[in-house]
């Protein structure tokens, strides 16, 4: 079966068209990558996967993940979907951690909020969460407050949480975009690490062509709410269809000239 279906997605907002017919699929343990310029619905479709549209949008079409349908689901079964089935992370960490709660009581909500904490566990799986994202010095960090991490500490926190409920399905939306290069190549590193080895199917939204091109098995290129193009990283490099696409790569060679030579030349 597949692991998300979307299915000619029309998500309009106060009579404006945001995402027009778009059709995607993730199977089980595939990459997919969802490319495009600013504003193109790449945000939208993931929180309408989500469940989690604004109350002012209408979406038609079909959204499925492990076969049950997302639109026009209970609030009960979108609160077991998020956070149980699929695992997600956004782009600005700071926004989405309480700052009064510490790092440990973060690490071990969801699996909380699931009813999958064992009782008298949680320091023990607060501390074995932080150490399996790489955060430094886990006992002692744990007792900290987000304001006290890095940025990309912080992200980390953000991708141990989404992981520690054994997502089928990882939903990245810019997860490195607010992160400088050395730390984004870790932290990108680190999801592809961790969904390899449990096996969830990704769908990660980038900016950069570069990014995408190495860490998916596949992009779907997205331009005004319409999805342009798909295929193999390799395909949209050497032999993009639409000009868009090609745009998008010289955009990569040209913002991240050598890092993104070398990913390409790792990814092809
Ligand atoms: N809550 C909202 N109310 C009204 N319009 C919205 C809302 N959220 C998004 N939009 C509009 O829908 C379109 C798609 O937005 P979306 O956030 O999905 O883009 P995106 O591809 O994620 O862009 P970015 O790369 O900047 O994150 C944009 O034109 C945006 O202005
Ligand atoms: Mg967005």
């Amino acid at each position: 079966m597949t692991l998300l279906s979307i299915d000619n997605l029309t998500i309009t907002i106060a009579g404006r068209t945001v995402v027009d017919g778009v059709s995607l699929h993730v199977e089980h343990g595939e990459r997919v990558g969802l490319i495009g310029e600013s504003g193109s619905g790449k945000s939208l479709t993931c929180l309408a996967t989500l469940g989690l549209l604004p109350p002012t949008a209408s979406a038609t079409g079909s959204i499925t993940v492990e076969g049950a349908q997302v639109i026009g689901a209970s609030t009960r079964y979108l609160h077991k979907l998020r956070g149980r089935t699929v695992g997600c992370v956004f782009q600005e960490p700071q926004t989405a951690l309480d700052p009064l709660t510490t790092i440990g009581r973060h690490l071990v909500s969801p699996l909380r909020a699931h009813g999958q904490l064992r009782p008298g566990s949680a320091r023990r799986t607060a501390i074995a969460l932080a150490d399996m994202v790489g955060l430094p010095d886990p006992e002692s960090i744990i007792r900290r407050y987000p304001h006290e991490l890095s940025g990309g500490q912080r992200q980390r926190v953000m991708i141990a949480m989404a992981m520690s409920t054994r997502p089928s399905l990882l939903l990245a939306d810019e997860p490195t975009t607010a992160l400088d290069v050395t730390v984004q190549a870790r932290v990108l590193a680190l999801m592809g690490d961790l969904t390899e080895r449990s096996g969830a199917g990704v769908l990660l939204v980038t900016h950069d062509m570069a990014v995408a091109a190495s860490r998916c098995d596949r992009i779907v290129v997205m331009q005004s709410g319409r999805i342009v193009e798909t295929g193999t990283p390799e395909q949209l490099l050497t032999n993009p269809r639409e000009e868009y696409t090609a745009r998008l790569v010289d955009a990569a060679y040209a913002t991240s000239w050598q890092p993104a030579r070398e990913r390409i030349a790792v990814a092809a």
